[in-house]
This record gives C-alpha cells, structure tokens and sequence, in this order.
C-alpha cells in the first residue's frame, strides 16, 4: 500500500543556509535508501515537502518529522493513498530543490494529482509554484 504526504512549514530561525544543506543531503541519502520518493523543497523561511512511499514507512517518518525542532508550524497539505507513486519509483533520487528550475517529474505528479484529487490540486499547484519562484 502506497502512501503519500504533504506539508508546508516554518523553518526554525537557528536554521543556517549550510544546516539546511546538510538536511538535504541526509534526506536524499536516506530517502533514496528506503524507496521514498517526492521533493522536498526551501524557500525564504519555509518548507514544502511531498513524501510517497510505503505505508508504514511514510506515517512512521511524519511522525519523526513533526517532533523535529528544525521546523514548527507545519501544515499538511494532503495524507492519502495512492495506486503507484508519481515519482520515479525505486531507486530514484529523491528531489531536493532548492533552486529555480522546471521539473518534469514535478509536472508529472500535478498532473495525477488533477486528475485524483482535484480538491488539493489547487493548493499544492500553488505551492510548488511559488516555492519555485522564490527560490
Ligand atoms: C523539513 C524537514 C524534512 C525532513 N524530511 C525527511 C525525510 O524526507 N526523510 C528523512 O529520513 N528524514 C527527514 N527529516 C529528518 C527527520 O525529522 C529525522 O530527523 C530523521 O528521520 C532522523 O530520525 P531518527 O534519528 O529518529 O531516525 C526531515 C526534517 C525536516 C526538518
């Protein structure tokens, strides 16, 4: 059983720039390791991530990530099933972007989330958006 997560939130003010890039780099690590896939993505203050992978794996993680002091007021954004995940499946990297850039596997996974649930499609098309634009 497949699950996947969103949240935005607030990164903690004792977050530095190389802090979060060491973040970054043990989430890919990690991630990459337990076939989980999505982006997590840094902007002006905020974090925006979406997680995908197996069930037990993605809730036992946000319950990690919630407690974690390096960020507070977090929002999800959706938490649900899904057929197959959006991302590249096994193996792939699991994107950290913290730069302005168009992704295609970011594309992709607005697409099916039009299609599958239009009711957050809104909010998370216009976060992706202005994460990237702000980055
Ligand atoms: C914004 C944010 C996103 C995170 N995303 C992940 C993630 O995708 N995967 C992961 O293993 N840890 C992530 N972490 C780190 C976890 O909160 C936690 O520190 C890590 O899983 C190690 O937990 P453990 O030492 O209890 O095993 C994230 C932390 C923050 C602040």
């Amino acid at each position: 059983m497949w699950q996947t997560i969103s949240y935005v939130s607030t990164a903690n003010r004792s977050l530095t720039l190389p802090k979060i890039s060491e973040l970054f780099e043990f989430v890919k690590t990690t991630n990459d390791n337990l076939n989980i896939t999505g982006i997590l993505m840094y902007s002006d203050g905020n974090f925006f991530q979406i997680l995908e992978g197996e069930k037990a794996l993605i809730k036992e993680l946000f319950r990690k990530i919630l407690i974690d002091p390096r960020h507070y007021d977090i929002i999800k954004i959706f938490d649900h099933e899904m057929e197959e995940p959006s991302f590249t499946k096994y193996n792939s990297d699991f994107l950290t972007i913290n730069r302005k850039s168009k992704h295609s596997e970011l594309e992709g996974f607005l697409e099916k989330e039009r299609n599958h649930n239009p009711e957050t499609f809104n909010s998370v098309s216009y976060l992706t958006n202005k994460f990237m634009q702000l980055s």
